[in-house]
């Protein structure tokens, strides 16, 4: 058992879930913070924040003291809330500001929530998830990899800023994820190919451990074998 503390928003999505079970398993203690109201899990290592919208900078921030207040302590932020949308640039409605909200504006508050709390910390951290695709983007791309891009440089700029503190920042770059949304989208694919959301967990959860303290603004690709 761990007395580390973590937060993770998105908790009710699939890597959110793979994320939860995979922190719980190594005994570190989980505060969820996602939309969706959701049944206690009846686990004193698991508080669960439902019914928060992240892109609401002072119900983040509620959130996140909810957090601090009940586990006493906040050692990582794993930004996970996030979605994805294809569409071409002339859609007759554009969905660039909603990806930009859902993406980037959800991992600034949060990061902005957490700071004072993970900086109380020996060794704080911050794990983003950004994108392999949005490294370049592609045909229908540009709402979400423009969101996730701005994820990337979020990522780096506070890496820069927190350097004279214990706080590291670092994302992760998946390319698809095994989810049964995706399935269900690419009937065609071999899903063979892409990242299982337990494997990425267990690659967030080293970057938000003390191991990792040597990385700091690092872009982490987790792309499987595409
Ligand atoms: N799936 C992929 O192939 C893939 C690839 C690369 C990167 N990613 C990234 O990985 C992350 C997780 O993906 P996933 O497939 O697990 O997605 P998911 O199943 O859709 O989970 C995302 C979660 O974030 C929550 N969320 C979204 N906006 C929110 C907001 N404003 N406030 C609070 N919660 C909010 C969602 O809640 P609601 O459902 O209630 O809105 C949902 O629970 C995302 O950032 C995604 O962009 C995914």
């Amino acid at each position: 058992m761990s007395d580390r503390v973590v937060v993770i928003t998105g908790g009710q999505g699939q890597l959110g879930q793979a994320v939860i079970r995979a922190a719980l398993d190594r005994g570190l203690k989980v505060a969820a913070i996602d939309h969706a109201d959701v049944e206690a899990r009846g686990s004193d290592a698991c508080l669960e924040i439902s019914g928060v919208d992240l892109t609401d900078a002072d119900a983040t921030r509620a959130a996140m003291d909810r957090a601090q207040a009940h586990f006493g302590r906040i050692d990582a932020l794993l930004n996970i809330a996030g979605g994805f949308v294809w569409q071409t640039v002339d859609d007759a409605d554009p969905a660039w500001e909603r990806m930009y909200r859902m993406n980037l504006v959800t991992a600034l508050n949060a990061s902005r929530a957490a700071l004072p709390h993970l900086k109380t910390s020996d060794q704080g951290r911050i794990v983003n998830v950004g994108a392999a695709g949005a490294l370049k983007s592609g045909m229908g791309m540009g709402a979400y990899a423009a969101s996730k891009s701005a994820v990337h440089r979020l990522t780096e700029s506070l890496a820069e800023e927190t350097k004279s503190t214990s706080v590291t920042v670092n994302a992760v770059l998946p390319s698809i994820l095994d989810t049964p949304q995706n399935r269900k989208d690419m009937p065609d694919a071999d899903p063979d190919t892409w990242v299982k959301v337990e494997d990425l967990a267990e690659v967030m959860l080293f970057l938000a451990s003390p191991a990792s303290k040597a990385m700091t603004g690092a872009l982490v690709p987790v792309t499987g074998r595409v």
